[in-house]
């Protein structure tokens, strides 16, 4: 039997709740490979706010760190949102991300044909989407210094540094063209590189890279472009790979070809160290402790966990088929219900998922 450390950050809002039903899905694949996880859990977000003064304690900080992997609920409440910057729960998350390296964040959207439905799109246009958007996550212009808001000539000006090392875009180039050889081969970086110097070194290197990966078919498109061809033809992408800003708003757009964004994982991964993994979702105060939320995304970034963290594709693959014969079956949660199917709660998905592994 091997055991693996988990940190368990529920968060906030309906975070603890779908993270539960992750780790009961999590210590049932695991038996059946013989893998034990051993929980802890830590504060992250308001709720470690109340608490210590501060959304990202050291201590849960260290308790990832010493992780083999962690899992994310989701962060963040209204109540919050007059508090000043530095102690709002979304710094939280760019702390640890920052804390942890964790420069490449995969964000899958997949289509699920019984959910073609939900989606604002025709059917013809989202059937069959499985795009894997690789979005840089530790530079640009989230963390480019100098950064400020200042009074220059008696005038208020604010002011941000879009900023890449050419190491930055080396690494993460890597990691989708590696992504993209495991897949259909294909991948466009998206760039705005008719306007942006940092865009211009961001393309320079990656074609760079390409000569490593000649059997991957790169293609380079705007950002504007990029945002257009998304809505109007989503199965010509495979592999995207983008900077941070350009992979936060983008991944947004794509989740929404699925529908609902209680569906989608997403996977953060360092060098060497361990990776984080959460429902890309956010904290839905509003429907908290109603046993009403999905936690279907949150499952499925467990698996993402057993595959990228503990290098278990087959649990992932287990936690995939379940997810599909739950959802086959006829089973909702409130958010992805339509007509004739079974509503059932959070609690009751979660059973339903670990029935059919
Ligand atoms: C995301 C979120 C975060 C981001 C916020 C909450 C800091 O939008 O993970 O996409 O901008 O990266
Ligand atoms: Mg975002």
């Amino acid at each position: 039997m091997k055991e693996y450390n988990i940190c368990l950050l529920g968060g906030d809002g309906i975070g603890p709740e779908v993270t539960d039903e992750a780790v009961k899905v999590m210590n049932a694949v695991g038996k059946k490979y013989d893998m034990k996880f051993n929980f802890t859990k830590a504060l992250i977000g308001g709720c470690a706010y109340e608490k210590y003064g501060v959304p990202l304690p050291d201590e849960t900080l260290e308790i990832a760190k010493k992780s083999d992997a962690v899992l994310l609920g989701a962060v963040g409440d209204w109540k919050y949102d007059t508090l000043p910057p530095a102690v709002r729960p979304e710094k939280a998350l760019l702390g640890i991300r920052k804390g942890l390296n964790l420069f490449a964040n995969l964000r899958p959207a997949t289509v699920f044909d019984e959910l073609i439905s939900s989606s604002t799109l025709k059917p013809e246009i989202v059937q069959g989407v499985d795009v894997m958007i690789v979005r840089e996550l530790t530079g640009d212009v989230y963390f480019g210094e100098p950064k400020g808001v200042e009074v220059k000539d008696g005038k208020k000006v604010g002011y941000n540094n879009m900023i890449y090392w050419e190491d930055e875009v080396r690494r993460i180039a890597k990691i989708a063209f590696e992504t993209a050889m495991l897949r259909n081969k294909k991948l466009c970086s998206v760039d705005k590189a008719n306007v942006l110097d940092v865009s211009r070194l961001w393309r320079e290197v990656v074609l760079e890279v390409a000569k490593d990966y000649p059997e991957v078919e790169l293609s380079h498109l705007y950002v504007d472009n990029a945002a257009m061809q998304l809505i109007r033809d989503p199965k010509q992408f495979d592999v995207i790979v983008t900077g941070n800003i350009f992979g936060d708003i983008l991944s947004d757009e794509a989740s929404m070809l699925t529908g609902s964004l209680g569906m989608l994982p997403s996977a953060s991964l360092s060098a060497d160290g361990p990776g984080m993994f959460e429902p890309i979702h956010g904290s839905a105060p509003d429907i908290k402790n109603q046993n009403i939320a999905n936690p279907i995304a949150t499952i499925l970034s467990a698996g993402m966990l057993l595959k990228y963290g503990l290098k278990n594709s087959q649990a992932n693959d287990d936690i995939e088929n379940a997810v599909k014969k739950v959802l086959k079956a006829g089973y909702r949660t409130k958010d992805i219900m339509s007509e004739g199917m079974k509503e059932v709660g959070t609690k009751e998905m979660g059973d339903l998922i670990v029935k059919n592994l």
